[in-house]
């Protein structure tokens, strides 16, 4: 078995070793942070409203979903996501717990899933636990998962297709109008998208991709998570009460693990009732996430494919990316060097992150740089 410290120092060498960042202070703008609609930054302003409307809310809900006594917000909170939806939804304690669980409980016999090959790591961990049969297609390629699907359909009993809506470190989305055309032609395929980066940013409401397209009866199982816009912590699945009654009592991480404090259940009520006014500042970041997006293809000469407020900029290797973070850094933006195993090999690079509270004024100084290193490598 290798040492550890040898397998530090092989990290350390390609550039790749992590360490757990520490408070930043005096940035211009945090472009690394999910915190698309700035709620998380302004959360303190409705301290007081949180603290009058919900004075009884516990910091402990001490026992699972399954035992808990303290569940009157997980309650509510559910109640509310399916007048939203129209559908049932499923608190989990996190948007990992979530992929785990539904994915282990979804792996029954005779049934295959189907996964473009970026989906999230706590996706590819579920089925990976649960020893699921799963293939992949190529990232957003629908022919060839049209070929995997007219091969293996008639195969298994049931078929999951499985995406994300918007794609976390490449900001592009799935075509989810022809997923759903897809899944007509297979009476036995199921669709199963994660909208972690969707929900609170896009659609009239809010509701993520499936909302804004109009398709949210047609996804047999959508994640959303509250970590992100929502500037809480948690995560739902919607889905048919059948499946909701599948998910209690199959989903592990459902049922073995200490339920989210009740205070965190009522933060997300609080917030989710904001997010669902805020088209304001969904319509003002998509249109400042279309002028950064160019911005950054004018200076790099490659398009950035995002449609989305997450914009990469390639640098190729670990060592410019970290180097470009740095410089970032220095003039005031915060905007993490994503590496391997989140990426492949040569697809280091920033993601930038943008939200709500920001403009094109205020990220002017960013071009600036990322213009003089583009030149500086040219030159050298
Ligand atoms: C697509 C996707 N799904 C799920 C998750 C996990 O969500 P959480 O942070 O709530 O565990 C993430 C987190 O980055 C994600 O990007």
């Amino acid at each position: 078995m290798p040492e550890i410290k040898d397998i530090l120092a092989q990290l350390d060498g390609e550039n790749r070793l992590r360490t757990i960042p520490h408070e930043a202070t005096g940035m211009i703008a945090d472009l690394s942070s999910n915190d698309y609609m700035g709620l998380g930054e302004l959360g303190d302003g409705f301290r007081e409203e949180f603290l009058n409307r919900f004075p009884d809310a516990a910091f402990t809900s001490s026992a699972s979903r399954l035992l808990s006594q303290r569940q009157k917000y997980h309650f509510s909170l559910e109640e509310m996501l399916e007048g939203l939806y129209g559908k049932p939804a499923l608190l989990f304690n996190s948007g990992y717990h979530a992929n785990v669980g539904c994915t282990g409980a979804l792996t029954l016999p005779g049934t295959l899933f189907v996964c473009d090959k970026l989906i999230h790591a706590s996706m590819v961990d579920g089925l990976r636990i649960a020893g699921s049969v799963f293939k992949r297609f190529p990232h957003n390629d629908l022919s060839k998962l049209e070929m995997i699907l007219s091969r293996e359909c008639r195969n298994y009993e049931h078929v999951v297709v499985m995406a994300e809506s918007i794609y976390s470190m490449d900001g592009d989305e799935a075509n989810l109008m022809k997923l759903v055309k897809l899944k007509h032609l297979y009476p036995n395929l199921l669709l199963y998208i994660d909208e972690a980066h969707a929900f609170g940013v896009r659609g009239e409401r809010g509701l993520g991709v499936a909302e804004e397209k109009g398709l949210i009866d047609e996804i047999d199982l959508l994640i959303g998570t509250f970590g992100k816009a929502a500037a809480s912590a948690g995560a739902f699945a919607v889905c048919s009460e059948e499946m909701k009654s599948l998910l209690v009592n199959c989903a592990r991480p459902f049922i073995f693990s200490t339920a989210l404090p009740p205070v965190n259940a009522a933060w997300s009520i609080l917030i989710t009732e904001k997010l669902v006014g805020m088209k304001r500042e969904r319509l003002h970041l998509a249109e400042l996430s279309r002028r950064f997006s160019s911005r950054i293809e004018e200076i790099s000469g490659v398009p950035t494919g995002s449609t989305s407020q997450i914009i990469p900029y390639l640098t190729g290797d670990a060592a410019r990316a970290i180097a470009i973070a740095r410089t970032l850094r220095d003039a005031g933006f915060l905007a993490l060097p994503i590496r391997r195993p989140t990426v492949p090999p040569g697809g280091e690079r920033i993601r930038f992150s943008l939200n709500a509270n920001l403009d094109m004024k205020k990220l002017s100084p960013l071009f600036d740089v990322l213009r003089d290193e583009r030149i500086f490598i040219n030159e050298n």
